[in-house]
């Protein structure tokens, strides 16, 4: 099993940071192959509409999301972890998102060429934010789900979670917990 980790805000030993590092740490426990991906590290455009990739399966701007395309492929289950950022995801997370498009042909069905690859593949999010009310990340979570429920991927779950300082979330053992059975999920067949 290949669990790949999709790091979304730009804050490198932040609370998304530690919390997919929770993540990553229960799917090794569980026997599974991990790889992490920050994506501040990475040049990632935004999806031009162009509707090329609708007719060939492959994205035409030639930046790191082609490879990140072929990793997403290549995993049995892949795993978000993004701080709200005015009530929405980051940009980086979005730009990222954006470019599933790459995934679907023109009437948003998963492409011929990635159906099998896609239909036994899961997904899972972890949202981060300043506010005491978790549900803050309702609509990140809401993101992810439909576009896993559109892909006919199976959903993992999600874990919403609370801090502001970074590094901060390391004292909310609660929330380490859960990250790391949402990595024990989804390392299983
Ligand atoms: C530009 C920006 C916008 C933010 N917007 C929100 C927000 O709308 N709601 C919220 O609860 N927290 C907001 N926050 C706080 C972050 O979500 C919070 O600090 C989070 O823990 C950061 O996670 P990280 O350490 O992984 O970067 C914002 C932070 C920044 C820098």
């Amino acid at each position: 099993m290949k669990v790949l980790g999709i790091m979304g805000s730009p804050r490198r030993g932040g609370n998304s940071d530690l919390l997919l590092d929770q993540a990553l740490a229960g799917a090794r426990d569980s026997g599974a192959k991990v790889e992490k991906i920050a994506l501040y590290q990475k040049k990632i455009s935004g999806c031009l509409d162009c509707g090329k990739c609708n007719e060939t399966g492959i994205c035409v701007i030639k930046d790191d999301m082609l490879s990140i395309h072929k990793k997403i492929l290549e995993a049995d289950a892949v795993i978000h972890s993004v701080p709200v950022y005015f009530w929405s995801m980051t940009a980086q997370m979005k730009a990222y998102l954006d470019r599933w498009c790459a995934f679907f042909d023109g009437d948003w069905r998963i492409h011929q060429f990635y159906f099998r690859k896609m239909s036994n593949k899961k997904m899972g999010v972890i949202t981060l934010c300043g506010a005491p009310d978790v549900s803050v990340g309702d609509p990140i979570i809401k993101s992810f789900k439909n576009t896993c429920d559109l892909s006919g991927l199976k959903w993992l779950g999600s874990v919403r979670a609370s801090a502001f300082l970074k590094g901060e979330i390391s004292k909310n053992n609660r929330a380490k917990k859960q990250a790391y059975q949402l990595g024990q999920k989804a390392a299983q067949r």
